[in-house]
């Protein structure tokens, strides 16, 4: 039997029961009131069938006045909590967990579909000509931070209570929380800018209110950067000094990964030789995490090969293995994996040409979020389809949203 195979049990006694996760992909199958829509809903019950013992839905947001994409789900009141309870019981009659991937985009978030943008501080997004995409953000106050704090409270009670059996922070890539982290987006001169100590009292905040809110016995975990891969950014040591805190106020589970828009390292852009060889693109950053934290750590970007895998859970390097591109195009992957049909995962890498566009990896996002949605309508992946095609949809829902306004 595959080591893959074999039930992990965290800290507080809930029980994943094995070592496959789905990572956290935005589907952007949210209907225009940002609800979950059946589509979203079905690809769920794909999923949980294709036996990964831990699923990290999408980005949901915290707020519908800030939204990543036209199509994120928002929650953060109770106007569509039936749905939100349909979703959570596409793991019935499973042992399947189901965590919520909670987040705010900061200044990552698309100008057409957002009034206003706020972030830490007033520092654009340099995109090589996708730029004008977004809006400079204007600096958060004092009250906006607390309230986007007690969002993210908030926001993970109604989903506990929907019969979520868990929550994920979204501290990495390069939003909004991520944006406190680091130096090159907070600028800020009072007590949520400048130190490390200050950097990180946003997302020490949104741990503590969401603990405050949800209880001990749930599951929070959080996905974080071992570092923004940029000169002047969040550093491996001050992402170590992150985790120690988090480690200190019981956080359940910690997922690593690293990048942002601007530097996407989570999709392969920083890949050493040494990593091209090893496969997981922060391997060398897990080692070092293991060695500073007991608390089970998760490892997401590039795992392909199932040997691999095993080998890093075998030699304790991790707890859990984290896969997103490929469930998207094998939802039952894990089946395959425990039966021995799999030794290796298919991880298409579709490009349109535009080399502005494909490298902040943004059409191959576009690309697996329609692969998403076939999975919802009960389609086979279409390994032949164009990026273009990709592009075109995004485009659509974003020009719809826009002139429906916000
Ligand atoms: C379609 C798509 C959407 C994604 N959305 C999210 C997201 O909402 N939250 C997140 O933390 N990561 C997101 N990611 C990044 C993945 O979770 C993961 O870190 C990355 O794809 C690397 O893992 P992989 O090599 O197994 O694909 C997304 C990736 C893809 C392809």
């Amino acid at each position: 039997m595959s080591i893959l195979n074999t039930p992990f049990t965290l800290p507080n006694g809930s029980i994943l029961p094995n070592r496959l996760a789905k990572s956290a992909m935005s589907e952007n199958l949210g209907d225009k009131y940002h609800a979950p829509t059946p589509t979203l809903i079905n690809a769920y019950y794909e999923w949980v069938k294709g036996g990964a013992g831990l699923l990290i839905t999408g980005n949901v947001m915290v707020d519908k006045m800030a939204l990543g994409e036209p199509q994120n789900v928002v929650v953060e009141d109770r106007k569509h909590f039936d749905l939100l309870q349909q979703w959570a019981k596409t793991t019935q009659g499973s042992d399947t967990h189901l965590w919520a991937q909670i987040n705010h985009p900061g200044r990552q978030a698309i100008g057409a579909i957002n009034k206003e943008v706020f972030a830490p501080s007033a520092v654009p997004l340099k995109l090589k000509g996708a730029s004008a995409m977004f809006k400079t953000p204007k600096p958060l106050s004092e009250t906006q931070i607390l309230d986007i704090i007690d969002r993210f409270g908030n926001t993970a009670k109604i989903l506990q209570d929907a019969g979520f059996t868990g929550v994920q922070i979204h501290s990495a890539h390069g939003y909004l929380s991520s944006q406190f982290l680091s130096p090159i987006t907070n600028k800020r001169t009072d007590k949520w800018g400048g130190s490390l100590e200050n950097r990180a009292r946003f997302v020490l905040e949104v741990y503590r209110n969401i603990r405050k809110k949800v209880g001990a016995a749930f599951p929070i975990g959080i996905k974080i950067n071992s570092a923004d891969f940029q000169r002047g950014g969040f550093t491996e040591a001050e992402s170590m000094e992150v985790l120690q805190l988090l480690s200190a106020e019981g956080i359940d589970l910690i997922e690593i990964s690293g990048g942002s828009y601007e530097r996407p390292a989570m999709m392969g852009s920083a890949k050493k030789q040494s990593t091209l060889e090893r496969e997981a693109y922060f391997m060398e950053y897990i080692e070092k995490a293991r060695k500073i934290t007991s608390k089970p750590l998760m490892l997401t970007g590039g795992f392909r090969t199932v040997s691999v895998m095993e080998n890093a859970i075998q030699s304790n390097q991790l707890d859990i293995i984290g896969l997103a591109r490929p469930f998207a195009v094998l939802p039952n992957l894990a089946n395959h994996i425990f039966t021995g049909k799999l030794s290796s995962l298919p991880s298409p890498n579709p490009k349109i040409g535009i080399k502005m566009l494909d490298e902040v990896g943004s059409m191959e996002i576009l690309w697996y979020e329609l692969q998403i949605k076939r999975i919802g309508e009960g389609k086979k992946p279409d390994f032949k389809m164009s990026a273009y095609k990709a592009l075109g949809h995004t485009l659509k829902l974003s020009l719809r949203k826009a002139f429906r306004k916000n």
